[in-house]
């Protein structure tokens, strides 16, 4: 059976991109169709300045938007990174495996250090060895395919490219894993600023549709969205990046293409008129389920100790034969 493995890192509350990207294929297609693990990746999150009580709360709500968006339990297993020390053990081989030219290569790294360095921050070590985690996520559970916006696939070819080394050096080891993406809606853009990607922490949030946003701030994000000059409602990333923006999220929220939407539309007024309710209404369950889950928090917790005793099962026998493999004396 196919093996699947995806993540979310609780650096701030998850939002439309994240589901529109990611969680919603997990939900509708992945867990159906293959052995699926699905984790908060909660030792990512202190790659960067964070304040331990908060990222221990996204934690928990992060785990329990995946289930409230539709995670069954009874179907993939959904933990917690940290919960599993093979993650952290795998690691340290692959950084191992990596070399630092390619690491200092991933786009994400050189945007964030840059951030960080231009606000006077100083650049954490695991800011850049990132990938490396990320790839023993991925490689511990053999995983077949990764289901991951388009701004992850940098790191899985990176992942790809560190499974085929440590084969070839040691002896076949990992299944070397694919990205897969979304039909519609890999990339969603920022309203306030479509030329880049609606990430967890811009630094103002009025360009992001939160998943816990209330129907009213959502519908006021969208309807106050950064249009483009001219009135024609047309598809065009390139030279209309705020209309096409919104043209995704409402094909991502029902039937039809961005292009066979931008037909139907006379005016930006309308079509962010309609995102915004198709945006709220596909919102609404979610959040209801979130609040029911929120209220119960016992029972999150049973399926995250139970999601992460069927990991560590699934990652230890991975993870020490790469140990044996690399040259490491097994113990006792
Ligand atoms: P993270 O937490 O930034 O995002 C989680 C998932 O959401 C997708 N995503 C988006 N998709 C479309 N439009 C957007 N604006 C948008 N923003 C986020 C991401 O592509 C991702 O699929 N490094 C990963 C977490 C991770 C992981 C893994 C993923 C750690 N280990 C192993 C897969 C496999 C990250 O930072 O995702």
């Amino acid at each position: 059976m196919t093996r699947i493995f995806s993540g979310v890192k609780p650096t701030g509350h998850l939002t439309l991109g994240n589901y529109l990207g990611a969680v919603r294929g997990w939900v509708e297609v992945d867990q159906h169709r293959a052995d699926a693990l699905f984790s908060v990746v909660d030792l990512h999150a202190l790659t960067v300045e964070h304040d331990p009580a908060r990222v221990r709360r996204l934690s928990r709500q992060a785990a329990t938007l995946l289930l409230a968006a539709g995670l069954d339990p009874a179907l993939c297993t959904v933990f917690v990174q940290s919960h599993v020390d093979e993650h952290a053990r795998l690691s340290y081989l692959l950084e191992c495996t990596a070399t630092d030219g390619e690491l200092r290569r991933m786009i994400q790294y050189k945007e964030k250090s840059a951030r960080a360095l231009a606000s006077g921050e100083s650049v954490r070590f695991s800011l850049l060895s990132y990938p490396a985690l990320m790839a023993a996520d991925i490689l511990a559970y053999r995983t077949d395919e990764v289901p991951v916006g388009d701004d992850q696939t940098q790191h899985v070819e990176l992942t790809r490219d560190l499974a085929v080394r440590f084969n070839q050096r040691y002896g076949h080891t990992f299944v070397v894993p694919r990205a897969t993406r979304p039909p519609v809606a890999a990339r969603v853009m920022d309203l306030q600023d479509p030329m880049s990607k609606m990430g967890k922490s811009h630094e103002s949030g009025a360009g992001i549709v939160y998943l816990l946003d209330d129907a009213d701030v959502a519908r006021k994000k969208i309807m106050r969205a950064v249009t483009d000059s001219g009135q024609e409602v047309a598809y065009d990333p390139e030279a209309k990046p705020g209309v096409a923006n919104l043209l995704e999220i409402l094909a991502a929220c029902g039937t039809g293409s961005p292009d066979e939407l931008a037909g139907m539309y006379d005016s930006y007024g309308a079509l962010k008129k309609d995102t915004a309710e198709a945006v709220v209404e596909l919102l609404r369950p979610l959040r209801e389920r979130h609040a029911a889950l929120a209220a119960d928090p016992g029972y999150v917790d049973g399926v995250l100790k139970e999601g992460a005793e069927r990991a560590r099962g699934m990652a230890r026998p991975v993870v020490d034969a790469a140990y044996r493999a690399i040259g490491l004396l097994p113990a006792g």
